[in-house]
């Protein structure tokens, strides 16, 4: 069968590049093209540090998700920092991120087309490389594409009350796992849970109890394939929203973290153990806009950054420089920044800079991180992996 699409499209990604690109002498802020996205590289280091430290001292994997900054550079740190691997959301991510140099990676959905199951097993013979399954069929496609001495870990993804992809059974996941461990390709790795709907739940502690109750379900399914003769040496899943309360459960071997990187308005709001704002880590991803329209008195201004620049899908953009200010979303290219009575009106041309709305999508819109210190902008970091939704 010929793979002539799929050959265009990893051909391009090939072309894309990967490494940061330094100014020979940094530039301002306030000249940049805006909108742009706009990237702190201290304060990511001190994320990443923190994260990993946390997870290190309670004995857990630090295996973090690049769906959220599709960026080799950012894996890269990551892996320095001591992850055990790097999670790719699509086989293209993890494309991009093998063929950067990032040598273990687990691909976190599942892959139901022939061409995909090639490209992931000529991926395999780059990396030690791992992906979850939920049905048979999904298994017959793997098993199809890879051949001779490929090893590709499979991991068998549960379902316990989300409804978006896993196995509900018992039977079906020691089906999986019997028909893996006969596969002379593939290695059974364990199993993967991640319980999206859980991580905006506001409230530490209504967030904390539901977790805790489908982990319970997690363990007594890792227990019957267990004593079914199939013991798993991953348990992984987690995100942001529950790292510490997940990492605090028996059965977890590592956490998928992405958004801890950059935190997002979104994320803010649904408060930590005892504070409003989940403020565990520092919001590292801005937008940098400019003002510049002022049609309506003093009571708004426009920006020049709107569906094209910012994810919609959940709350707006926090401005960061106007305080009592707020954003509403004015068209694709527009933002109207609405200010508080008696605030200080911003300048036309000024800069106007935002908390990303939900930063994954928001990432996916840009080509590159600005990466700035304070005022001064000193390079510029490829997102690689951007678009890459195969
Ligand atoms: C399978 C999986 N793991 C981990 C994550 C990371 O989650 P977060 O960005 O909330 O840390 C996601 C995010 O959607 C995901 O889909």
């Amino acid at each position: 069968m010929t793979d002539a699409a799929f050959d265009a499209v990893t051909a391009a990604l090939l072309e894309r590049p990967t490494a940061p690109m330094a100014f020979e002498t940094p530039v301002s802020l306030d000249t940049l093209p805006t909108p742009v996205l706009l990237l702190d590289e201290n304060g990511l280091m001190r994320n990443i540090e923190k994260m990993a430290g946390y997870l290190g001292t309670r004995n857990k994997g630090f295996r973090p998700h690049a769906k959220t900054h599709k960026c080799p550079e950012i894996a890269r740190r990551q892996m320095a920092a001591g992850a055990v691997g790097i999670c790719a959301a699509k086989v293209s991510e993890a494309f991009v991120l093998v063929h950067a140099g990032i040598d273990s990676v687990l691909i976190t959905s599942a892959i139901m087309s022939p061409a995909k199951a090639r490209v992931l097993a000529e991926l395999s013979r780059h990396a030690s490389l791992d992906v979850v399954v939920d049905c048979e069929a999904g298994l017959e496609l793997l098993e199809a594409a890879l051949e001779g001495d490929d090893r590709l870990g499979v991991l068998i993804d549960l379902d316990v009350e989300m409804g978006r992809t896993g196995t509900r059974s018992d039977d079906e996941a020691r089906v999986l796992a019997e028909r893996i461990s006969a596969s002379p390709n593939m290695v059974f790795r364990g199993v993967q849970h991640y319980a999206g709907h859980l991580m905006h739940v506001e409230g530490f502690d209504a967030r904390r109890d539901r977790s805790l109750r489908l982990w319970e379900t997690v363990a007594g399914r890792v227990e019957k394939l267990a004593s079914a003769g199939f013991p798993s040496e991953v348990v992984t899943g987690c995100g942001t929203g529950t790292f510490n309360i997940d990492s605090e459960v028996a059965v977890v071997t590592d956490l998928q973290v992405g958004s801890y990187v950059f935190m997002d308005q979104e994320y803010r709001l649904i408060g930590g153990p005892g504070s409003e704002l989940f403020d565990d880590f520092e919001v590292t991803l801005t937008v940098a806009t400019t003002a510049i329209s002022q049609p309506m008195g003093v009571r708004a201004i426009t920006v020049d950054g709107g569906f094209k620049v910012f994810a919609s899908d959940s709350v707006n953009p926090e401005p960061l420089d106007l305080a009592g200010s707020r954003y509403r979303f004015g068209g694709d290219e527009h933002g109207i920044l609405l200010l508080e009575e008696g605030t200080q009106q911003p300048v036309l041309g000024s800069v106007q800079r935002f908390i990303t709305p939900h930063c994954d999508p928001t990432v996916n819109l840009h080509d590159v991180y600005w990466v700035h210190d304070g005022d001064q902008v000193y390079s510029r970091w490829p997102i690689s992996a951007r678009g890459c939704s195969w």
